[in-house]
């Protein structure tokens, strides 16, 4: 297991200072328990990376979205990326500064638009024309200007997973430098309402070299410097999220190695640097504590069925991601088997043919590297309540989501009788 903060004494599994076996036993599972100062660390990682020199680190919230979560990040002085009003809506709940966000997304409603400029966000990344023109109407009606930083797709391969990659030309992402530079000529008098504030890119998640970053960030100086010979002036630099992690045996680039290949040609250009790392700032702050059920033996393989499915943690289904188990209290011998959950799916899977230490109905597992694209990605599929969340630090722990009940799933549908 290769987490911070979760390490084994005496046998046993611990996050921070609590038995994961306790937190359990309290809470019951599926569980997710996160490592505040893992998150704690992981920010002040980027902000060392980034001291003495103008930024706005925006956590992506999309990647773990729990109120409590997301006051961690504002107490420290975090901006948010975010993707939905609600989104917004969460950070403002959790005392962040909505000054500090960035609001990325091809489809921004109306509604969404307006709780935005209201709320005098950082900027919008703006993806299409359509969404310019319909920004510039809602801040013209509310009497404000609204910041926009446009989302050039800078045709990077960022070498990832097809369906997280996104700065490549045939994704559904941004602008072509050719439409933000056509965009860009006579702003001020196409789009009064707005405010052209800042260029940015995204090329793609889990990105464990620094050389996609630098090749696009290297682009994308060239296209600001074309700009500039143009009259346009644009003051934030924002270059995404996507810094990989350690899920099994990846080597990623720390935000210091990252940081010095890719800051002097934006310190050259004098911008305002900002980025939205998700991934990086939680995923392995978490694991997703879950019970064996079952020990099934059919004639070819051993099934360890437990209390998680798909709909707790999807990415292995979608992704064939991979996420380490570990058994919460060490055993005795190893056996082969998949590792596997109660949907009735065959996608419904966590480890298939894996070396698992030799558990038995009621022993507990942790699901490693779980923080990011876990919980936010959880669904009620097969009518299954949602996990709880549990927030530890040092040897406290806190209840930050209660497990989901049936009244819980059911409320909505009872008021449409
Ligand atoms: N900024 C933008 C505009 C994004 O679209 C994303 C992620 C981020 C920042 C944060 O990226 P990160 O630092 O977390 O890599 N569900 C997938 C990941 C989807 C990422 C979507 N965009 C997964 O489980 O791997």
């Amino acid at each position: 297991m290769k987490q911070e903060y979760f390490e084994r004494k005496d046998k046993e599994l611990f996050c921070e200072g609590v038995s994961v076996k306790a937190a359990a036993e309290k809470f019951g599972t599926p569980l997710y328990l996160y490592s505040a100062s893992h998150i704690k660390e992981r920010y002040n990682n980027f902000e060392e990376a980034l001291k003495g020199y103008p930024h706005e680190i925006c956590y992506a919230v999309k990647a773990c979205s729990n109120i409590h979560i997301l006051e961690l990040f504002a107490k420290a002085g975090s901006g948010f990326d975010i993707v939905s009003g609600c989104e917004l809506r969460r950070v403002i709940d959790a005392g962040g500064d909505p000054r500090k966000c960035v609001y990325a997304g091809v489809g921004k409603s109306a509604e969404e638009i307006k709780l935005a400029v209201e709320n005098e966000i950082l900027y919008f990344g703006v993806e299409s024309v359509p969404e310019l023109e319909r920004i510039n109407a809602i801040a013209g009606k509310l009497g404000k200007v609204a910041r926009v930083a446009l989302r050039a797709n800078p045709d990077v391969d960022a070498h990832t997973h097809d369906y997280i990659t996104t700065g490549k030309s045939e994704n559904k992402f941004g602008l072509t430098f050719s439409q933000t530079e056509e965009i860009l000529k006579n702003f001020p008098k196409k789009y009064p309402n707005l405010e052209a504030a800042g260029l940015q890119i995204h090329i793609g998640s889990q990105i464990t070299e620094t050389e996609p970053y630098r090749t696009a960030v290297l682009k994308a100086a060239e296209f600001v410097k074309k700009l500039r010979a143009q009259g346009t002036e644009l003051k934030y630099f924002d270059i995404g999220g996507g810094l990989g992690i350690v899920y099994k045996d990846e080597e990623p680039a720390t935000p210091a190695e990252l940081i010095k290949e890719i800051l002097p040609p934006i310190s050259e250009l004098g911008m305002t640097f900002v980025c939205e790392m998700g991934r990086y700032m939680v995923g392995n702050s978490s694991v997703l504590v879950t019970k064996v059920e079952y020990v099934k033996e059919n004639p070819d393989k051993t099934f360890v069925i437990v209390d998680a499915a798909m709909n707790d943690l999807i990415r292995p289904a979608l992704y064939e991601a991979y996420h380490d188990i570990v058994p919460v209290e060490e055993k005795d011998g190893t056996f082969v088997c998949d590792v596997v959950g109660p949907v009735c799916e065959s996608g419904d899977f966590f480890r298939k043919d894996c070396r698992l230490a030799k558990v038995g109905e009621g022993d507990l597992l942790a699901i490693c590297s779980a923080g990011a694209y876990g919980f936010t990605m959880s669904s009620n599929y097969n009518s299954r309540n949602r996990a709880a969340e549990v927030l530890v630090e040092g040897d406290e722990m806190t209840l930050i989501r209660k497990r989901e009940t049936y009244e819980d799933q059911v409320r909505n549908e009872k008021t449409c009788r």
